[in-house]
């Protein structure tokens, strides 16, 4: 694997690359790799000729010093998982490289109603360091493909949003949450979970396959009532727990029995904040319907 920290040489290796006719795939991080990020290296490397993973904790996506702070960071772990899982480039830029004029933003996204709820609400300016940070990344790596999890199923919205705001031409690929044995949705947070907090944060789950399962055509505003009864029983502080149609996230109440459904998470286990999701119904991993 080779390692570029700085942005010309990237640019001019992946030029390279492009030049030979060769696609690529990339898988955009934070570090503190998991299976989650296996499987999304797993799927670039069925469908591109090269794969390249970046590292950057990127700093203006936190509207919280705290969560910043102590985001992991597992840099030796994360080389050693990238050469075993094949990746061919990993993009390691530092501050500067990413944010030459400093981190103020010079854009503002039209996201719209899009960051205006869910996380958008409850992380102010979240998804503009998001759009930031990626469309960056983009304009360095040129990607054929790019690869997200569904665990954060809006910010795979807000990216599909980037990718037509900004006219990129990568074609975005979404990859199945993967799991922990009782269901938690693996997330580089997770590592601040000690295995009490662990087997705890499995009910954010539990509650997401409830509402599947008891799913029926009329109100549903009752399964979201009896899924935060079920949290705040087990001491998970929630966010949110929403039910929205999976294409817009607009929040449903009524279900009339055949619109895509999406149930989504977020809540606190202690200090750590999780989120996760659940088609409900219809469901098709691939995001092909985002
Ligand atoms: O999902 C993440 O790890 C980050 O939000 C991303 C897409 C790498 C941007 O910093």
């Amino acid at each position: 694997m080779v390692i570029l920290k700085n942005t010309g040489d990237t640019v001019s290796w992946l030029q390279k690359a492009r030049w030979k006719g060769s696609s690529i795939g990339f898988v955009p991080t934070m570090g503190a790799l998991h299976d989650g990020h296996f499987s999304l290296l797993q799927k670039s490397r069925e469908k591109c000729d090269l794969t390249v993973c970046s590292i950057f904790v990127n700093p203006t996506q936190f509207n919280n010093a705290d969560d910043f702070n102590k985001y992991p960071v597992t840099l030796e772990k994360d080389i050693y998982f990238l050469e075993k899982n094949k990746c061919d480039i990993l993009f390691l830029p530092g501050l500067e490289e990413m944010y030459p004029d400093g981190t103020v933003p010079q854009q503002h996204f039209n996201l719209g109603y899009l960051e205006t709820i869910l996380e958008g609400e409850y992380r102010p300016g979240h998804f503009q360091g998001v759009c930031q940070v990626v469309k960056r990344l983009l304009e360095i790596i040129e990607p054929t493909e790019l690869f997200l999890g569904q665990k954060d199923y809006q910010q795979c919205m807000v990216i599909k949003k980037l990718l037509e705001l900004e006219n990129f031409n990568a074609r975005l690929v979404i990859c199945t949450t993967q799991r922990e044995q009782n269901g938690l949705a693996m997330s580089s947070r997770n590592l601040r979970l000690d295995e009490e907090q662990k087997q705890r944060a499995g009910a954010l789950y539990t509650s997401l396959v409830t509402m599947q399962q008891d799913l029926r055509p009329g109100d549903v505003l009752s399964l979201k009532y009896e899924a935060e009864k079920y949290l705040a029983d087990r001491s998970i502080m929630i966010d949110y727990v929403e039910i929205a149609r999976a294409n817009d996230l607009k929040p449903v109440e009524e279900w009339d029995g055949t619109c895509r459904l999406v149930a989504l998470v977020a809540g606190f286990v202690d200090d750590v904040r999780l989120i996760d999701n659940m088609v409900m119904n219809n469901n098709d991993d691939s995001g092909r319907n985002l």
